[in-house]
């Protein structure tokens, strides 16, 4: 048998919602870090919405309705899909229900811990956080948010038993770490920057 017709019978590539599902993976972090881009360089949605506050907050409700859309769309494309024996066994369904309560810990603690701005790219609209968070979550991984997402979306592939949940997964995980690798830079150089423009405050005193 040719590896792609292995392939295809462990995922339905004819499947529309699998295309669906892998199309908002990749807008999904593509539209917040153009959206927070634009909104730092031109001030365009704080300008729309009338402060930098009310902007994030127009902003956060987007992303959050484009999460649970994409969500939606990813569950509706797993039932779709051809489930595995393999993963519908009691080892994959309780590691499963274990990803699924580390990587809701993960995305929940973190918001707690940021705030709605904090987690919703405030940063670039110059609300900046007092100073870096460094307890839970943030302790246990760098990116909690995305880690946190990327297990939940393993989980529910794995709750579901198929594999085409576990192929939209890798894909999410490359996405997120090309986000990370485009947003970790730029955060940090808006707070270097804070702490430059400090710095040179307290020496004009
Ligand atoms: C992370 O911080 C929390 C308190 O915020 C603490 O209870 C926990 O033990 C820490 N975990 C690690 C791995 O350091």
């Amino acid at each position: 048998m040719a590896p792609f017709d292995m392939a295809s019978q462990l995922v339905d590539f004819s499947q529309p919602s699998f295309w669906g599902a892998a199309a908002f993976i990749i807008f999904n972090p593509t539209f917040w870090n153009t959206a927070a881009r634009t909104e730092y360089s031109s001030k365009t949605l704080t300008r729309l919405a009338g402060s930098p506050r009310r902007g994030c907050y127009a902003l956060a409700i987007t992303i959050f309705t484009l999460g649970l859309a994409r969500d939606f769309v990813y569950e509706r494309a797993l039932r779709a899909q051809p489930s595995h024996p393999l993963l519908l066994s009691p080892l994959s369904q309780g590691l499963a229900v274990g990803l699924l309560l580390s990587g809701n810990v993960l995305v929940l603690s973190s918001m707690w811990a940021l705030g709605v701005t904090g987690t919703y790219l405030g940063d670039y609209f110059g609300i900046l956080m007092d100073e870096m968070v460094t307890g839970f979550p943030f302790n246990v991984s760098g990116s909690p948010m995305y880690h946190g997402s990327t297990l939940s979306f393993l989980g529910t592939a794995l709750w579901f038993g198929k594999p085409a949940g576990v192929l939209l997964t890798a894909l999410v995980f490359a996405v997120y770490s090309v986000a990370l690798r485009f947003e970790d830079p730029f955060t940090a150089e808006i707070y270097a920057k804070r702490e430059r423009e400090q710095k040179a405050g307290k020496k004009g005193l």
